[in-house]
């Protein structure tokens, strides 16, 4: 395969991202020549989450900026691309259609092909990209919109194995800490204040632990907290310091329990799927999402590969949050193998693994798929 080189284009949430991504061959790993990312965090902080239509149009106003700035950060020209790759979903639907919208006018002012990425994809294949992780593997996704525990088989073959069936646990750890009084977003506030509290004070439950199979809940997670919180302040009209950072350990806890265990039952499922997996060591777990950057999770979900013969692969967090180069790789192997997209339009729901049933909950920051 000759060298080929891609621009990638996101704006599904509240990231507005263009990268350019290089590869010598599709297997990966791949070279990431610029990975340019405008955030827009100041803008919904007052809103303790992701307000969509503000979103949309910080997209629509910075798509343009973003991608002059990746192109300038790998020195090249747009002409040097050898296509365009945009995701087309699942996500917040006005920022999918300005993403969708400004790459069809992109590539139909230079002639370059496009193709249209699923964002979960886009998580889904990274580990390759940054480790050129070979399929099959295991793939834990866990961010502020999405929570799922997928079987990567081949290009385009998924198959879920379980996710939640309300919040993401990033959706729970920006509500906890929106109840704390904490900033936004809420997973590094929670793990700051985590750090010098006590995880066994309070006995939240583990959701959905005593039940069969890896599908996991936070919700209740999220209620029992905020009862607690309540009881509190009601006995002492107010939270100290203490009280606050008790409650984030004993969340972060109860949320990195139930996380580690169904993933390691997503493990030894996986492995009764793939003999040929089935020999110590040669499992691949990769972890991927904004929320794999908690580092107590991050332990848990190693222990409980290692006991299962499972490595953790993690890629580095600004390639493991929402970004472009995700979306050139995704984009660069359905080039590699499929060519251009016939059509590309915006979806808000496109499941990776199409003949799952559909999940409940669609929080703030859009469809769960
Ligand atoms: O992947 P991401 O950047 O965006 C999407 O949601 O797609 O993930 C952001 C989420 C937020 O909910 C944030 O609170 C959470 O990841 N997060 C964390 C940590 N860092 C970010 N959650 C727990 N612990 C962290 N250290
Ligand atoms: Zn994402």
């Amino acid at each position: 395969m000759p060298p080929l080189t891609l621009l990638g284009i996101e704006a599904s949430c509240d990231e507005t991202a263009a990268a350019v991504v290089r590869t010598a061959g599709a297997d990966g790993p791949g070279e990431v020549l610029a990975n340019a990312v405008f955030g827009q965090e100041d803008l919904h902080a007052a809103f303790g989450g992701v307000v969509p239509e503000i979103a949309a149009r910080a997209h629509a106003e910075r798509l343009d900026l973003v991608t002059e700035r990746a192109l300038a950060e790998a020195g090249l020209p747009l002409s040097a691309m050898d296509a365009i790759a945009v995701t087309a979903g699942p996500g917040l639907i006005g920022g999918v259609l300005a993403g969708v919208m400004f790459a069809k006018g992109l590539a139909k002012a230079t002639g370059l092909p496009l193709v249209g990425v699923n964002h979960l994809e886009g998580h889904a294949l990274t580990p390759r990209l940054t480790d050129g992780l070979a399929y099959p593997y295991l793939l834990l996704l866990v961010s502020g919109g999405h929570c799922q525990l997928v079987e990567v088989a081949g290009l385009g073959d998924y198959r879920r194995l379980g996710g939640t069936i309300d919040d993401a646990p990033g959706e729970a750890f920006d509500k906890v800490a929106k109840m704390l009084g904490l900033g936004f977003p809420g997973g590094p506030e929670v793990e700051r204040h985590a750090a010098s509290g006590d995880p066994a004070r309070f006995a939240f439950p583990r959701p959905l632990l005593d039940r069969e199979g890896c599908d996991l809940s936070f919700s209740g997670l999220k209620t029992a907290l905020r009862r607690a919180r309540d009881e509190l302040s009601e006995a002492q009209g107010g939270l100290t310091r203490q009280d606050v950072a008790d409650l984030c350990a004993s969340f972060q806890a109860a949320a990195g329990e139930a996380l580690a265990e169904k993933t390691r039952r997503a493990c030894a499922l996986f492995r009764s799927r793939h003999p040929e997996k089935n020999h110590p060591g040669a499992g691949r777990l990769a972890a991927a999402g904004g929320v794999a950057a908690n580092r107590e999770l991050r332990a848990r979900l190693e222990q409980a590969a290692a006991g299962e013969g499972f490595t953790l692969t993690a890629p580095p967090l600004k390639l493991c949050t929402d970004n472009g180069a995700m979306i050139a790789w995704a984009g660069l192997e359905r080039f590699a193998a499929f060519g251009a997209s016939e059509t590309v339009s915006a979806r808000p729901r496109w499941p990776l693994d199409e003949d799952a049933t559909p999940m409940l909950g669609s929080g703030k920051r859009g469809a769960k798929a």
